[in-house]
């Protein structure tokens, strides 16, 4: 069995954020419920057993609680903020509402150097906290081992159970040196190897396809996203000739998107690919639609018809591939409004058909997105796939404002090219989660030369965003911006003015449709 954390999620934003400290470790990492039984963990074996956060009370009456078992299993628990009080709590400690939130910055001081979770850190660091109540009393065998201006438990060791507990947060980038702590964690306290890496994941991931699919043939729908790119090309180097990719043109993709797919699949990977042009029929029944939800209607249901009319030209397949994450299968907590819980459910599965002819294939589902983009680089695809930045499945038709035609679309494409092109070459499009352009259907009077113009404004959109839900505008530079603005208008056809989109996320959303 694949050495692993346990995390156990009590509802913290940060739960993910561990998680992914943890493999970046090179340690396999899982989160399961607070309430997840003792002897369910158990079975997994873990080196180790992480206690996240959470936005409740642990003297609260809904207070989410462990399995007392937990603690008797002999491995080593490390318990963050809530974590630590609800560890403390069950083995005899005292919790209680503090006289101030501890919130913010905060500095660490070392009291017992020879704590493993901090060897070789300095005496003082700078921590990040996030919490109302405190540990007023150490429960029996446990000692304090650093503290912080507002707490004499900031840092609490039980050495010969190895069980451990944090105040602060060692996983947010607010703890510089929290990774550092991490890492004694599950290589010094838990002695986890570094097993955990996309090369030795390939393996075991062709492994575990192959004896899914035996000789079946499986079909993907690609769209030439990241995730969808990267699981065909790991089905593909698990069967081969079995998997036939399913490519669908809506009429509403970027410029030289359908030749791009192509290009690296069909030439490069020798991928079987099945272009489906189905543009005629999206724009047409696209035609004179304004309305923003129904544009989105209209290219969902066209989608599915189209994909399933394919898959059933495509032959005989028993199943059906998907690139599903890890983030959008972990098990919710619904305490506080865990935003892990909140990942868009509207948006990120491609609104396949529910209809079960096919068994699921998920070779994705239990990595992050940013191992999806390693495992992509090792698979072998180009940076220009796996370094994307999302495009919604409605495709340019969201930042066509008013009615999608072809010459609108035309003009959202180059200038779109523009954008990522200047975007790419500044490396500005790789450090924040989406840039592009949209298109106003609105026209206003300019002057080219000579010669009074009256033609569209496009506006320009570049946020940076965590996972989509939360955003804000990327401060870029005058001279980008400048750039940007001029070569649009000097070089694309019906475009005479190029605003800047200074709205957050919340009130905004990212895309204006
Ligand atoms: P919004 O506009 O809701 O977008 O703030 C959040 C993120 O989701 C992407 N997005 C979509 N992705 N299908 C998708 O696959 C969709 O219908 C869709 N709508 C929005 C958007 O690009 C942003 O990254």
């Amino acid at each position: 069995m694949i050495e692993q954390i346990v995390i156990l999620d009590f509802g913290s934003q940060y739960t993910q954020v561990i998680a992914r400290r943890v493999r970046e470790c090179n340690v396999y990492s899982v989160i399961l419920r607070y309430d997840t039984p003792a002897r369910e963990i158990a079975r997994l074996k873990p080196q180790g057993l992480i206690l996240s956060g959470g936005p409740s009370s642990v003297y609260a009456k809904d207070a989410p609680l462990p399995d007392p078992a937990i603690f008797k299993l002999g491995t080593p628990v490390l318990g963050i903020c809530y974590g630590l009080q609800v560890m403390a709590q069950y083995l005899g400690g005292q919790v209680e509402p503090g006289q101030k939130r501890e919130y913010g910055k905060g500095t660490l001081h070392l009291k017992d150097r020879r704590c493993r979770l901090f060897t070789n850190l300095p005496d003082s660091l700078q921590v990040w906290n996030s919490h109302g109540d405190k540990l007023t009393k150490l429960p029996v065998g446990f000692k304090a081992v650093a503290v912080t201006e507002n707490s004499a438990y900031a840092a609490i060791e039980h050495r010969a159970a190895r069980m451990f507990g944090l105040q602060f947060h060692p996983e947010v980038v607010h703890t510089p040196r929290g990774r550092e702590i991490l890492t004694s964690f599950v290589h010094g306290v838990c002695g986890c190897g570094k097993s955990w890496t996309m090369r030795n994941y390939v393996d075991q991931a062709v492994e575990a396809i192959r004896a899914q699919v035996g000789n079946e043939h499986v079909i993907l729908g690609l769209s030439g996203g990241v995730d969808s790119s990267v699981a065909a090309a790991l089905l593909h180097r698990a069967v081969g000739n079995q998997l036939t990719c399913i490519f669908v043109n809506n009429g509403v993709l970027r410029g030289h998107e359908a030749e791009v797919v192509q290009e690296v699949f069909v030439r490069h990977f020798k991928i079987k690919l099945q272009y489906e042009n189905a543009s005629r029929l999206f724009l047409q029944r696209l035609k004179g639609v304004t309305d923003p939800e129904r544009k989105r209607k209209i290219i969902g249901k066209t989608f599915i018809e189209v994909f399933e009319a394919a898959t059933r030209r495509a032959g005989k397949a028993k199943f059906l591939a998907q690139g599903t994450l890890y983030p959008d299968v972990i098990e919710s907590v619904p305490i506080g409004g865990n935003p892990a819980a909140m990942i868009k459910s509207h948006h990120n599965v491609g609104g396949l058909p529910k209809n079960m002819r096919f068994q699921l294939v998920e070779p994705l589902k239990c990595l992050f997105k940013d191992e999806v983009r390693e495992l992509g680089l090792e698979l072998g695809l180009p940076r220009e796939i796996v370094l994307r930045q999302p495009f919604p499945g409605p495709g340019l038709a969201v930042r066509i404002l008013g009615e999608v035609t072809p010459r609108r679309l035309e003009i959202l494409r180059n200038a779109d090219a523009i954008v990522v092109q200047e975007m790419k070459a500044t490396d500005w499009y790789y450090k924040i989660w989406q840039s592009f352009a949209v298109l106003l259907p609105i026209r206003s009077v300019g002057v080219m030369g000579d010669e009074r113009t009256y033609d569209y404004t496009i506006a320009v959109r570049a946020v940076e965003s965590q996972d989509g839900m939360t955003a804000d505008w990327v401060k870029l530079p005058y001279e980008l911006l400048e750039k940007l603005s001029n070569r649009i208008i000097n070089e694309v056809k019906g475009v005479n003015r190029v605003c800047l989109d200074i709205t957050s996320k919340p009130p905004g959303t990212i895309e204006w449709e």
